[in-house]
């Protein structure tokens, strides 16, 4: 083959490679672009061992090319060149430059190792949150404020989040990229992780260890918000002021609930004043404020969540395949067996209770 048909033969690969990496970089999920100082001090360190590896690589290639170029063999020279061997001028600065290399990289990666893996767990000014990893959602239990919530992780800008990482199942991994690295939620084990967040903003994160079949859809979104605003959210879930109506739907959808999806649900109850419910299944205190419907239908435009809402709850199996939830109605294909055989107007029913479930 020639030279020219390998280099050609390259192209389309290259060209391909460059398309699909570059589906690595859209900005929700990077940590190429920090939002936190957490997050910060990994990219740097990133960046310190790429430019002492880059700068390694083009000494190493210009060396490569100069020999290759300078020694090479001249027209009417024979037999084997002088042999040379040992050069204690070349093999000390052959360890020396290496040694030193390693040293630029070492130093801050040590010393961020331990400042990044600092617990915070006994520290006052942090927010305690428990990350319990399910299949296939998150659960977020603010262990002070005694407020749980599913999906939407909502923190305070400025202040250290003291995570305490577990598992109701299988192995998971906590991570929102633009916020810091990745840290394991393993059964029977609490792992410690603490993020912050500089700016209000949506940060979204992902579970990042193979853990089931949907494992890809486990998805979360971090909502920052300054912290007055969270103190109005933490008085919100304790206390929703929206979630009352009156219509028939509703209160039909109410009566559906209370039947068939309290034993797992949690909700706040307006004639109580008070959060009930079962804890196996995501918490639905305030569920229409969320941003999405199962953590990836999103809400983003009005009668979105009743949209949402409704695909969820005819099919479940359809939108997040191998997860717990027992179809609400019988879908002919379906690969969950109905336990509860609700009519299509009692979902309708039930998507008019829980998009009505609102701080205010
Ligand atoms: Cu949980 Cu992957």
């Amino acid at each position: 083959m020639k030279r020219w048909q390998t280099v050609w033969r390259i192209v389309p690969l290259l060209a391909m490679m460059t398309f699909i990496l570059s589906g690595c970089g859209i900005d929700e999920l990077t940590t190429l672009n920090p939002k936190g100082p957490v997050a910060e001090k990994q990219l740097w360190l990133i960046l310190i061992s790429l430019v002492v590896m880059i700068a390694v690589f083009v000494v190493v290639a210009i060396i490569y090319v100069y020999v290759l170029v300078r020694f090479r063999k001249r027209p009417g020279q024979t037999g084997v060149p002088k042999q040379v061997e040992g050069s204690h001028k070349l093999e000390i600065i052959w360890t020396v430059i290496p040694f030193l290399l390693l040293l630029v990289i070492a130093v801050p990666t040590v010393k961020y190792t331990f400042e990044l893996d600092k617990d915070y767990s006994k520290d006052p000014n942090a927010l305690q949150v428990k990350v319990t990893g399910h299949q296939f959602w998150w659960e977020f239990e603010y262990m002070n404020e005694k407020i749980v919530t599913a999906q939407d992780l909502v923190i305070p800008t400025g202040r250290t989040i003291s995570f305490h990482l577990e598992s109701a199942d299988v192995n998971h991994s906590f991570w929102v990229p633009t916020l810091g690295g990745k840290k394991d939620n393993n059964p029977g084990l609490t792992n410690m992780h603490y993020l912050v967040a500089d700016k209000p903003g949506v940060y979204y994160g992902k579970c990042a260890e193979l853990c089931g079949t949907s494992h890809a859809l486990m998805d979360f979104k971090v909502k920052a918000v300054t912290p007055d605003e969270f103190d109005r959210w933490i008085a919100g879930m304790k206390s929703p002021t929206g979630t009352a109506s009156t219509s028939a739907l509703y209160k039909e959808g109410e009566e559906v609930f209370k039947k068939s999806c309290i034993g797992c649900h949690a909700i706040f109850d307006t004639t109580t004043k008070q959060v009930v419910g079962g804890k196996a299944a995501p918490s639905l205190v305030n569920y229409g404020d969320r941003f999405t419907v199962a953590g990836m239908l999103f809400n983003r435009e009005a009668g979105d969540l009743k949209a949402n809402l409704k695909t969820w709850l005819v099919d479940p199996q359809a939108v997040k395949p191998g997860n717990l939830m027992p179809n609400p109605m019988t879908v002919p294909g379906s690969k969950m067996e109905t336990t509860m055989e609700l009519t299509e107007k009692q979902v309708d029913a039930l998507v008019e209770y829980l998009s009505a479930q609102k701080s205010k």
